[in-house]
């Protein structure tokens, strides 16, 4: 298997493991970290023994942010010609399904990072937020736009302009994470959530989140038929057929992702 600088890839049963490994900088994002994420992602998209993927960070934090150090004396068509966030859209284009885990802080890139995830566990200490404005600059992998749909336009203009930091609570209260777990336990509670996922059918999963990220940004009109396309399709699937007939013998069913 191959080996990474930044971060640290494994596998356990049907998941796909990724945990961000620059704890002295708090594992500050540079380019080649993500990089090497999606490298791991493309992988774990085409082998066919990995259901979901879990993305953690080592040491005290999830990620403290893009590395600020290598961008201090970017200039904007530096980022213009390097395409700096054309990884981030591949990032978007996985469809197994991500399972975050979160434990100190989640700012910057490393909230843009926890955002892309499509669900997020949380240790009850986590601190989220995009302090961007106090560097002069914004959020460019996709904040702005996230945090809105995610959370609204009201919370999204006050943690945005202001910068401060978002407690693991106020995180709940806005939908931005699924549970809070406590840091102890954050990996195991996170692991059994991401198995559960995991044995499910897989075409299934793989469908209903194609589904719901069409929904955030297309018309209900729209999203509806997408929909329906998508549950027809499910219908060409062996999952769907042992799944009803393990329903109507009362047994549970066995899934082989067909
Ligand atoms: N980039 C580079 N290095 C970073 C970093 C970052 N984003 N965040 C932390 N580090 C480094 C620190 O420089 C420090 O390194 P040294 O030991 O060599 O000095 C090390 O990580 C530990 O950090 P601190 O000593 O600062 O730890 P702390 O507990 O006192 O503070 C913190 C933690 C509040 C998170 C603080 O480190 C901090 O404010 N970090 C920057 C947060 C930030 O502004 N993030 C946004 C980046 S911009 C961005 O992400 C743009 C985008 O959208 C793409």
């Amino acid at each position: 298997s191959k080996t990474y600088e930044y971060i640290e890839v494994s596998k356990q049963d049907q998941l796909g493991l990724i945990a961000l490994n620059r704890p002295k900088v708090l594992n500050a994002i540079n380019r080649p970290m993500v990089s090497e994420i999606l490298d791991a992602m493309e992988s774990f998209e085409t082998d066919i023994g990995v259901r979901a993927i879990v993305l953690s960070g080592k040491g005290r934090a999830f990620a403290a942010g893009a590395d600020i150090d290598e961008m201090a004396n970017d200039n904007a068509i530096d980022f213009e010609l390097r395409n700096q966030f054309k990884d981030w859209d591949r990032l978007a284009m996985i469809k197994k399904p991500i399972i975050g885990a979160v434990q100190g802080f989640a700012l910057g890139g490393g909230f843009e990072l926890a955002l892309c995830c499509d669900l997020l566990y949380s240790a009850d200490d986590a601190e989220f937020g995009f302090p961007e404005v106090n560097l002069g600059v914004m959020p460019g992998a996709g904040g702005t736009q996230r945090l809105t749909k995610l959370a609204g336009k009201t919370k999204a203009m006050e943690w945005l302009f202001t910068g401060k930091r978002i407690s693991a609570r106020e995180a709940l209260h806005h939908g931005i994470v699924n549970q809070l777990i406590s840091k102890e336990l954050l990996m195991e509670e996170t692991m059994k959530a991401a198995e559960q996922i995991a044995n499910q059918a897989p075409i299934s999963i793989r469908l209903i989140k194609e589904a719901i990220l069409k929904a955030v940004d297309t018309p209900l009109n729209e999203g509806m038929e997408f929909e329906r396309k998508n549950f027809y399709l499910l219908f060409s699937t062996d999952d769907q057929k042992e799944g009803m007939q393990a329903f109507i013998e009362k047994r549970k069913p066995h899934f082989k992702g067909k």
